[in-house]
């Protein structure tokens, strides 16, 4: 089975990376989706963004790393992946997910999502509170890998 995580990753955090290692786990193939979002402002390059995962992935040869812009259900027609793969971390994503996944389903009614509940250690984690803690030079390495954090310092510095 071929699976999609598709993210903005800005930074990939270590919520993502429990869900894209027990995806690799479970799927034959999984394809990390990079959107390429040209209306959201983003701190890390596409190319960055890039690095950055697939510095993580050396122990997962099933796992790559694809860019994607426009529509994700393009995306999967395009990939012909069997499903689509996302974290919960809480009551917000659920609901989020919920909306995400209905219009989806409208656009396309085949499509199948796998909803994977993060490990509770990263419950709280996301890109956007790595790069706020970062900002102000705090300590983020509860939230992303040593690399991550590196390049999260090198930003802000
Ligand atoms: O990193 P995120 O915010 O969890 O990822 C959200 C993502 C990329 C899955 C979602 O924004 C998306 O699928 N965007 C692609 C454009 C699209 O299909 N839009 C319609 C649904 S919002």
């Amino acid at each position: 089975m071929k699976v999609i995580f598709p993210g903005s990753f800005d930074p990939v955090t270590k919520g993502h990376l429990n869900v894209i290692y027990r995806a690799a786990n479970l799927f034959d193939t999984v394809v990390v989706g990079v959107l390429i979002n040209q209306e959201k402002p983003a701190l890390f390059t596409t190319q960055e963004k890039i690095e950055m995962i697939e510095e993580l992935m050396y122990d997962y040869s099933n796992v790559t790393v694809k860019l994607f812009s426009g529509l994700l259900v393009d995306f999967v027609r395009e990939e012909k992946a069997d499903a689509v793969v996302r974290g919960i971390r809480n009551e917000e994503d659920f609901l989020y997910e919920r909306q995400l996944s209905l219009l989806n389903h409208s656009l396309y009614p085949e499509m199948e999502e796998i909803f994977l509940f993060t490990d509770k250690n990263y419950s709280y984690v996301s890109s956007s509170f790595a790069r706020e803690v970062a900002s102000y030079g705090g300590d983020v390495s509860g939230m992303v890998t040593e690399n991550v954090a590196r390049r999260l310092q090198e930003k802000f510095r």
